[in-house]
């Protein structure tokens, strides 16, 4: 099995994910929102739109879906939610649910996630739950989002504690994707992002880990012709994976925690508040890579050339001093991708390729997590 090429550019790329009666497509344009109405009606005679987004995204980015579905003569209801991890959680979910039952929503009602992973998550579990499931369409508006978790159908809340303990596969009408709505990320957010499009040329694609590293100035200044290409690119890879292993059964689909073991635990033990998910999964691919050095996968040179992307995409390479390895290697066992504690990680065997190797010493873990300690205060 090997992924699709990595073809030329197009002017408005769509991604189609291929799942039999649960396929659909990603449309990848630049000032496209104002197609949500004619994009939704392609898909589904509907009238009636609940429409879920953040504080944040609210003005201008949801005002915009907001006016192309009236401008269609839709039904619109517009809940803004309180932007951050903390509103993806069952208490708000549960709010939400009572919300679609005041506003009459059926199941010929749409629900519409317009904003970054957290407001995907939180919509697309409340439509996968709601009268037993609702259709929904994600307009994802960080880069994280748009290149990861809009794609894929995984949604969820956090139990306290445990991050996306609750949760359903239930994927979307489709997936509208605006370059655009970048312009107004802030910049450690669009950079956190880039992180995951890095992560895929190490787990899939070489060619596309090189066109990263022939175009920092333009991905540096989000470039509109870049960011199409790049996240086109992105979806593409995941939307195979998704294709092959959907429900994460195979192992297929367990690439895509390139890193992620790693990250999980920063994230957990800085009380998710400190690193951002990408900036802990470009410390976390680099951990990673170190340990595949060490088990003898690969030499120092793949690790260098991560290192040197990362660096020039202005991320975190290195595991910060306050944090404590044996806490760190604590905190790995209890993830959910570990097996019965035993620690599993995805590692690197060349640019592009990546296999899941069960067993790790621990020895080696904590080796990989201390030689970044030294790099972080050289
Ligand atoms: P987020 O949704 O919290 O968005 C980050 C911040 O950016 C928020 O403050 C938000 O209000 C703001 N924002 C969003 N779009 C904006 C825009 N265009 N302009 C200005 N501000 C904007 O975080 P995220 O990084 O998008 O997503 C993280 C979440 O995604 C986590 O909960 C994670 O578990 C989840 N996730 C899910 C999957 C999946 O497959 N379902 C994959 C990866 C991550
Ligand atoms: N973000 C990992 C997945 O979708 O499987």
């Amino acid at each position: 099995m090997s992924a699709p090429l990595f073809g030329p550019p197009s002017e408005q790329p769509a991604v189609f994910v291929p799942l039999g009666e649960r396929s659909y497509t990603i449309e990848i344009g630049t000032g496209n929102l104002n197609r949500t109405a004619r994009f939704l009606l392609e898909r589904r005679r509907a009238r009636h739109a609940v429409i879920f987004t953040d504080e944040h995204v609210e003005e201008p980015h949801a005002a915009e879906v907001v006016a192309s579905l009236v401008e269609q003569k839709f039904d619109v209801d517009l809940v803004v939610i309180e932007s951050g991890e903390l509103s993806k959680s069952v208490e708000t979910a549960q709010e939400l649910w009572q919300k679609l039952l005041d506003l009459g929503a059926d199941r010929r009602t749409v629900v519409i996630a317009v904003g970054g992973g957290v407001i995907g998550d939180l919509a697309g579990f409340v439509a996968a739950s709601y009268a037993r499931g609702i259709p929904f369409l994600q307009i994802p508006t960080t880069l994280l989002a748009q290149v990861d978790s809009s794609v894929g159908g995984k949604v969820g809340v956090n139990l306290p504690g445990a991050k996306n303990m609750v949760g359903a596969f239930w994927q979307p009408l489709g997936v509208l994707i605006d370059t655009d709505v970048l312009g107004t990320l802030p910049d450690r957010e669009y950079r956190s992002g880039l992180a995951e499009v890095v992560k895929y040329g190490v787990i899939l694609d070489a060619e596309f880990f090189e066109f990263l590293e022939s175009h920092l100035g333009e991905l540096n200044r989000r470039d509109a012709a870049t960011l199409r290409r790049v996240v086109a690119r992105s979806c593409q890879l995941k939307a195979w994976v998704v294709s092959q292993d959907e429900r994460e059964e195979t192992g297929l689909r367990a690439v895509l925690n390139y890193g992620h073991t790693f990250a999980h635990a920063l994230e957990a033990l800085g009380g998710y508040s400190g690193l951002l998910h990408g900036e802990a999964v470009a410390i976390g691919m680099l951990c990673a890579s170190r340990l595949a050095e060490g088990l003898g996968r690969i030499d120092a040179a793949l690790t260098l050339r991560q290192r040197q992307l990362l660096t020039a995409l202005r991320l975190p390479v290195a595991v910060p001093p306050e944090f404590d390895a044996g806490a760190l290697v604590r905190a790995m066992s209890h993830d959910k991708k570990a097996e019965q504690g035993r620690l599993r990680f995805v590692l690197p065997t060349r640019l592009g390729h990546v296999e899941l190797v069960g067993n790790v010493p621990e020895a080696e873990v904590f080796a990989a997590l201390e030689a970044g300690d030294e790099q972080a205060t050289a």
